[in-house]
C-alpha cells in the first residue's frame, strides 16, 4: 500500500479549485477538505450574532466554535454546534464579509490547527488560499488554479442565476476582483503561488479534461512513491 498522500490546491475565487478538488477526491476515494467553508462558517456566525466588526469577539467565536464538515455526494455539509448551515454560508452577505474575517491572524491560527489535524490522516485533497503555502507546505502535490477574471465572473454569475439570486454580472465581477485584492494583499498568509506548485489555468479546459490531467499528475506522485520504496 503506497504512503497516504496530501494534495493541496490554492487559487482565487471562481478558479474552479472546489470542483477540481471534489472530483479528484471522489475519483480516488480521498477526503475532501474545503477550508473556505470553515472561514465562511465563522463569518456567518459572526454576522448572525452581530459581532462581525468586533475582532476580539470574532476571535473568541473561532476559539470556541464546534465546527464539523461532512462530505456527502459531492456536497460539503457544514454544521455549527450541530445546526446545518450549508446554504447560509454561501450568501452574498457572507461573500462580502469573509475576506475581512479571514485576515484576522488568531482566526487563521485556530482553523489551520484543525486543518493540519485533519491532514494527519492522509489521502486528502485540501483547497483554499494558503493550503499549499501554510497549512500543508509539504504536500505531495501542489496546484495553483487560475482562470481569467472574465471566465470566473461567468461561472459565479451562472451559479447565482441558478439559485435565482438577483445580482448583476458587473456586481459579481466587482465582488470577485475585490476579494482577489483582499485575499492576495493581506499581511497574514496571503493567496500566492507556492514556488513548487503546478500552475494550472483552466480558462479554456473542460471539467472532464481537467480531471484527466490532474489524475495523471496524482498518479505520477503515487508512482514516484512506489519507486522510492
Ligand atoms: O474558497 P471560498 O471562496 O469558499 O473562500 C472564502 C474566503 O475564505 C476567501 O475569500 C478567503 C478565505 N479563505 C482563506 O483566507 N484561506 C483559506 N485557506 C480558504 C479561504
Amino acid at each position: 500500500m503506497p504512503r497516504k498522500i496530501i494534495i493541496a490546491i490554492d487559487g482565487p475565487a471562481g478558479s474552479g479549485k472546489s470542483t477540481a478538488a471534489k472530483n479528484i477526491a471522489q475519483k480516488l476515494g480521498f477526503t475532501y477538505l474545503d477550508t473556505g467553508a470553515m472561514y465562511r462558517a465563522i463569518t456567518f456566525m459572526a454576522l448572525r450574532k452581530g459581532i462581525a466588526e468586533d475582532v476580539p469577539a470574532v476571535i473568541d467565536l473561532a476559539r470556541n466554535i464546534d465546527l464539523r464538515l461532512q462530505f456527502d455526494n459531492g456536497v460539503t455539509r457544514v454544521f455549527v454546534n450541530d445546526e446545518e448551515v450549508t446554504d447560509q454560508i454561501r450568501t452574498a452577505e457572507v461573500n462580502a464579509k469573509v475576506s475581512d474575517i479571514s485576515k484576522i491572524p488568531e482566526v487563521r491560527a485556530e482553523l489551520v490547527k484543525i486543518q493540519k489535524k485533519l491532514g494527519e490522516r492522509g489521502n486528502i485533497v485540501a483547497e483554499g488560499r494558503d493550503v499549499t503555502t501554510v497549512v500543508f507546505p509539504n504536500a505531495d502535490l501542489k496546484i495553483y488554479m487560475t482562470a481569467t477574471l472574465e471566465e470566473r465572473t461567468n461561472r459565479r454569475y451562472k451559479e447565482f442565476k441558478e439559485k435565482n439570486v438577483e445580482i448583476s454580472r458587473e456586481e459579481v465581477k466587482e465582488n470577485l476582483a475585490k476579494r482577489d485584492r483582499l485575499d492576495s494583499g493581506r499581511a497574514v498568509s496571503p493567496l500566492k503561488k507556492a514556488d513548487d506548485a503546478l500552475e494550472f489555468d483552466n480558462t479554456t479546459i473542460s471539467i472532464p479534461n481537467e480531471l484527466d490531467i490532474l489524475i495523471d499528475k496524482v498518479k505520477e506522485v503515487l508512482d514516484g512513491n512506489r519507486k522510492s520504496r
